[in-house]
């Protein structure tokens, strides 16, 4: 099978990352939004528009089934796509229901991009779990630039980080959901910053697993090493310094599965 990930950038590959540990023998074509990065601080409309380019591609790919490897498209765009194709769609949501599975009725802050902040279907969704009291949202819109430079653990990122956090009680507060792929990256440079006892949880697995529900009955099941094609925006990465960044970007994301 051909599974396709799509993200506005890098943090998508986070979900690959986790991917190829639970689906070894499929071959993935990995699609970066480069040119287009951030969506989270543009307005819907243009991100539907960036969604709706990226799946034209993706399809004529042939690809089998497409992850929409990134909190912010999902928000803006998932719905749109399932009526429009019929293939498998998997979106992400943030992981607040894991959250409030694991620590029940304690307070989780979850941070994402401002589109997903500001969106309904988070409204939703915390609404659907009864969670307006427990749920804490910000927006760190700032540590996608970050990661997309590959800046993780800089002076700046720190700094950025602990503003954003000064205005929180995190003895009162489980965990930090990360509800945009991109700030997987991050989760060592968080812990330096935050109480011990604080967990991060992201949506992969879940996210995962719902691929794995949808594809099993379609899977032929070959015994081989997955194969990855690497797209920004359309164009094949075939530059070596491009397929280094990107190979660098999986190195980290082993340092930090385990955080
Ligand atoms: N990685 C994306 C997410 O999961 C969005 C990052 C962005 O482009 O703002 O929300």
């Amino acid at each position: 099978m051909k599974i396709a990930f799509f993200d506005s950038g890098i943090g998508g590959l986070s979900v690959l990352h986790h991917a190829l540990k639970l689906l070894p023998n499929e071959d993935f074509i990995f699609y970066a939004d480069e040119d287009n990065v951030p969506y989270g601080t543009k307005s819907r409309e243009q991100v539907l528009e960036f969604v709706d380019t990226a799946f034209k591609f993706l399809v004529s790919q042939k690809v089998d089934a497409i992850v929409v490897a990134c909190n912010t498209a999902t928000s803006v765009a998932v719905r749109k796509m399932r009526e429009k194709y019929s293939l498998p769609i998997i979106g992400m949501e943030p992981a607040i229901k894991k959250a409030l599975d694991l620590f029940p009725k304690q307070n989780v802050l979850v941070a994402a991009t401002e589109i997903t902040v500001h969106g309904e279907k988070i409204q939703r969704l915390i609404s659907k779990l009864n969670a307006e009291k427990f749920v804490k949202l910000r927006a760190l819109g700032e540590l996608v630039n970050f990661a997309e430079q590959q800046e993780f653990n800089s002076p700046a990122v720190e700094n950025y980080l602990r503003a954003e956090f000064s205005n929180y009680n995190f003895e009162e507060i489980s965990s930090v959901v990360l509800g945009c792929t991109h700030f997987n990256y991050f989760k060592d440079t968080m812990k330096k910053i935050l109480p011990a006892h604080i967990k991060f949880i992201d949506g992969n697995e879940g996210t995962l697993k719902q691929l794995i529900r949808l594809i099993e009955p379609l899977t032929d099941k070959k015994n081989s090493a997955p194969s990855i094609e690497f797209f920004y925006s359309g164009r094949k990465v075939t530059e070596p310094a491009e397929l280094e960044r990107l190979d660098n970007y999986l190195k980290r994301l082993d340092y930090v599965f385990e955080i």
